[in-house]
């Protein structure tokens, strides 16, 4: 993107200079030697950066960056000043000046303040465009996505939860399957009543029984009062079952029942217990694969299986990845209480270099780590664990034996993104860090490429 400039110097000479120079560095410059029509262009048009003289006669530079702060607050002023005092380049900075120069300045130490600040502006406002999208795509119970599957699936999911049918999630290791169990309880009629988890892989099978099922005052040995199980402690809401593939038989069998019959025999127990509760469950295992070698009983799959939730590995939807990095950061700063508000664009190539094996949870903790590291208000690579920093390395090949010019690797950088995001322009622009237009006319111009006779 080109940089939008505004440059105020009252000496006529220094003037033109600056300005050739910055348009010859390819921004767009409009230049004022008087600070009360600098004012009035900040009042007009958006620039990014504004380079001011500051001793002018009238409306001075201090001026221009008071007026700057209040109508356009995303723009960085940088100083220029032949009455350099330590005391005014403080003043400066208070007032919020990016950076301070002084006369007489050398045109390559401005053209790179005016890069730095340029960069600032930039990435600030593309994280700020990433925030108000997370915001748009993050639902009532915290899902944040934008991938047409996942849009899908809880549209399915916001469907579903009003019935009281069981529904199976299943999903690789942290792709959210608990986060989609709770939104399906939030969502049903069954809100106010209460959501219980229960991890079936955590426990021995005596103690399962005991923690779901409940016992009767003396049905063992230090039975020594009665005591309700998760089941029926559920009642009236919704309880989900992780990791239900490691449920052992013998208490399958019982689940069944539990689901048949609406009812359930405490350990121990003549009586059955009426229970009026709804089953979710999770399970990161091939559950059919499980069903075919015995270890899942198929009654019981068909019974949990009404509707089936299978959440796609992050890998599959790397257009989330931007967003729920930005969700994240927002959640680990406000929790740290540090002003971390940014992710640097290496950062962002590098995560959207990465595998996740360990999918969106370890997304999380990456960002976790990367906002406690963080110094300054930005995520840099260094902050990041090693295997994601070398995800992010460029790697430079040959084809036939030459270099691919820069038109050909963009092409086929443009490609791979589109490719990888199954074709979603607004998810590819925001990874490429253009916007929706410029990716437009990026392919526009090579679909003409590709459509010219040679
Ligand atoms: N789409 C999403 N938006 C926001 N946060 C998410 C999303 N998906 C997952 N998370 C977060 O990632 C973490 C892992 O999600 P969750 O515990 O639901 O995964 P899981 O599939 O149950 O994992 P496991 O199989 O290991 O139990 C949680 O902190 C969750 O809040
Ligand atoms: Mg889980």
């Amino acid at each position: 993107m080109i940089g939008r400039l505004l440059i105020v110097d009252d000496e006529e000479i220094a003037l033109h200079n600056l300005q050739h120079v910055m348009e010859r560095a390819g921004y767009e410059v409009s230049a004022t030697q008087n600070g009360a029509q600098a004012i009035s262009l900040l009042g007009a048009q958006t620039f990014d950066v504004v380079l001011t003289d500051l001793r002018m006669e009238g409306v001075d530079g201090m001026d221009v960056l008071k007026k700057s702060r209040a109508l356009q607050p995303e723009a960085e002023v940088i100083f220029i000043t032949g009455f350099a005092t330590a005391e005014s380049a403080v003043q400066a900075l208070k007032h919020g000046a990016f950076y301070y120069i002084a006369k007489p300045f050398r045109l390559d130490e401005v053209r790179k303040v005016v890069a730095e600040a340029l960069a600032k502006v930039l990435l600030r406002r593309e994280n700020d465009a990433l925030r108000r999208e997370v915001e748009h795509y993050r639902d009532g119970e915290g899902i944040v996505t934008q991938d047409a599957d996942m849009q899908r699936l809880l549209g399915m999911a916001q469907q579903i939860a009003p019935t009281d049918c069981s529904v199976l999630i299943t999903g690789e290791s942290g792709t959210g399957k608990e986060l989609f169990a709770k939104f399906v309880h939030k969502q049903s009629l069954r809100r106010d009543g209460p959501y219980t988890a229960v991890n079936c892989g955590a426990f021995s099978e005596q103690l399962l029984t005991n923690e779901l099922f409940g016992h009767e005052k003396g049905a063992f040995t230090g039975a020594i009062a009665l005591k309700k199980g998760l089941i029926e402690v559920a009642s009236g809401g919704t309880l989900f079952l992780d990791e239900v593939t490691e449920m052992p038989p013998s208490m399958q069998v019982k689940l069944l029942r539990v689901l048949q019959e609406k009812e359930v025999l405490r350990v121990g127990g003549t009586r059955a217990v009426k229970c009026d509760v709804r089953i979710l469950a999770a399970t990161n295992r091939d559950v059919t694969e499980a069903v075919k070698n015995g270890s899942f009983r198929e009654d019981l799959y068909f019974r949990l299986n009404v509707v089936n939730l299978n959440i796609p590995p992050l890998s599959q939807r790397k257009g989330d990845i931007p967003l729920l990095a930005q969700h994240f950061l927002l959640k680990f700063s406000a929790r740290m209480n540090k002003p971390v508000t940014r992710i640097s664009p290496e950062v962002l190539d590098a995560l959207m270099g990465y595998a996740y094996p360990g999918n969106v949870r370890e997304l999380e903790n990456m960002i976790e780590r990367g906002t406690a590291m963080a110094q300054g208000d930005t995520i840099e690579l260094t902050h990041l664990p090693e295997q994601l920093q070398q995800a992010g390395n460029f790697s430079l090949r040959k084809i036939d034996g030459a270099f691919p010019t820069l038109e050909v690797q963009e092409r086929e950088y443009i490609r791979r993104v589109l490719e990888e995001v199954k074709g979603n322009q607004t998810a590819a622009a925001q990874i490429l860090g253009i916007n929706r237009a410029s990716l437009w006319r990026k392919l526009k111009a090579q679909q003409a490429e590709e459509e010219a006779p040679d």
